[in-house]
């Protein structure tokens, strides 16, 4: 297991498409260590979807749970915890991931976020006719936020093979 991984969570950053939770659980298994993903785990805690939280209780009150899961999760090491596009720009859950995480941003480019998360409409803030300019208002937004992160691994024209090979050897 490589060294950054022993002490604290690898905790991965990035925005929709970027592959946390696709590299996330590849990386994991190839080390055999435990891999969890932040949005499924609210999920089951709320015992309802992402999307129906958003949408009876809005967007302010699933930061909180996000909040609250992945607090509870970041005692344990080692462990991948791919967290959803937003928890790292809520102050208090990056407070707490730059105290107790190593923190890893996938950097990708708007046309391969574009390409990945067009095939997927489940995901209440993209659940809109112009996919592509929100979500380069929110790269806009949060990579200078995303840029804080320990870690950065750039993405852009690059498989997931290769991205993978590439988040292993930053370790
Ligand atoms: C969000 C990203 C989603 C999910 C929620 C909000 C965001 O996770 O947490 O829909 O604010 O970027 P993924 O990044 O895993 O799609």
């Amino acid at each position: 297991i490589p060294s950054k991984l022993l002490n604290r969570p690898l905790v991965l950053i990035g925005l929709m498409g970027a592959g946390k939770t696709t590299i996330g659980k590849k990386i994991a298994d190839l080390l055999s260590i435990p891999f969890i993903d932040s949005d499924k785990e609210i999920e089951i805690t709320a015992g309802c979807s992402i999307a129906d939280i958003f949408e009876q209780y809005g967007e302010e009150e699933f930061r909180r749970v996000e909040n609250q899961v992945i607090q509870r999760l970041l005692d344990q090491a080692p462990l991948i915890l791919a967290t959803g596009g937003g928890a790292y720009m809520h102050p208090k859950t990056r407070k707490t991931l730059k105290e107790k995480a190593t923190t890893l941003w996938l950097h990708c480019d708007l046309e391969t976020l574009f390409k990945r998360v067009s095939k997927n409409t489940n995901r209440p803030l993209l659940n809109v006719n112009n996919k592509k300019e929100i979500l380069s208002s929110l790269m806009e937004k949060r990579y200078p936020v995303y840029a804080e992160a320990d870690i950065v691994v750039e993405c852009k024209d690059k498989d997931i093979d290769t991205t993978i090979n590439l988040v292993i050897s930053a370790l």
